[in-house]
């Protein structure tokens, strides 16, 4: 079930892809939209024009939760529901062009089905969900090696760790080591192929959606650090892990 679509989703990601590195040779607008910190392009909305237009096409009946508006307002996740984040890593693609993803995840029913993220620069599309295995382009991903914290480097939220939140601290002082790659998708990446061993973050839907589905299928920990069910539809600060990783921290932080 779902194959068609899966297929129609990948060429998707791969026209966005294609877009998006023709738009990188011109200018485009950069915008604040909270503060300095917080910005949205001309391309986070190109992007998120055309992903929206293509998946009402391919399914006209499923609701869409995309970051820069252009979704529908959408208070659960009955049926199908596509989630969209357009540019991920607005941040890294305005001062690094490198280091940012687009991410489209497929739920039904309130279950992950698929995730896709593209790493823009390196073109690898990390697509798969439960029961269909997690690939690399065509290149099946293996589960990754159930570590503890003390044989991992793990990926910490920069402004929690700054302001000295939740443990993080003590949390990177127990690890091999801290990364901050300043993409949500890029961090999923990370974590799903075993680079890391656990990504700490506060995370919006459209930033955790896609990685959890693939996550989930690599026989990963995806929690709320405060142990309570998980909501996708809301924002919150997530914990993707090896088993033995979300042991550990769950040590620390509680
Ligand atoms: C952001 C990035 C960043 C994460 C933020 C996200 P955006 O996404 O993924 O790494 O720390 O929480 O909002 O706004 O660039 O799509
Ligand atoms: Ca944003
Ligand atoms: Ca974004
Ligand atoms: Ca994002």
């Amino acid at each position: 079930m779902y194959e068609q679509l899966d297929q129609s989703i990948q060429q998707l990601m791969w026209d966005v892809r294609k877009r998006t590195l023709k738009r990188m040779q011109s200018a485009y607008d950069v915008a604040m939209k909270t503060s300095y910190k917080d910005l949205v392009t001309t391309v986070d909305k190109e992007n998120e024009r055309f992903i929206d237009d293509h998946l009402r096409k391919l399914d006209p009946n499923a609701k869409i939760v995309s970051e820069e508006g252009l979704g529908d307002k959408v208070t659960d996740l009955k049926g199908p529901v596509f989630i969209v984040d357009p540019i991920d890593g607005t941040m890294n693609f305005v001062m690094q062009h490198r280091n940012f993803a687009i991410m489209i995840a497929f739920f039904v029913d309130g279950q992950p089905v698929y995730g896709y993220i593209m790493d823009v620069i390196e073109g690898t599309l990390y697509h798969g969900g439960p029961g269909k295995g997690v690939y690399c382009n065509d290149q099946r991903l293996h589960a990754p090696a159930d570590n503890d914290l003390h044989d991992s480097l793990v990926v910490l939220n920069s402004g929690i760790t700054l302001n000295g939140g939740h443990n993080f601290r003590e949390i990177g002082l127990q690890a091999r080591g801290v990364r901050m790659y300043g993409s949500a998708g890029i961090e999923m990446i990370a974590v799903i192929t075993g680079r890391v061993g656990g990504y700490l973050s506060y995370l919006h839907p459209w930033d955790l959606a896609a990685g959890m589905a693939m996550a989930k299928e690599l026989g990963l920990s995806v929690k709320a650090i405060d142990e309570k069910e998980l909501d996708v539809l809301s924002s919150n600060l997530v914990l993707v892990a090896t088993q033995q990783v979300s042991r550990d921290i769950s040590e620390l932080i509680n």
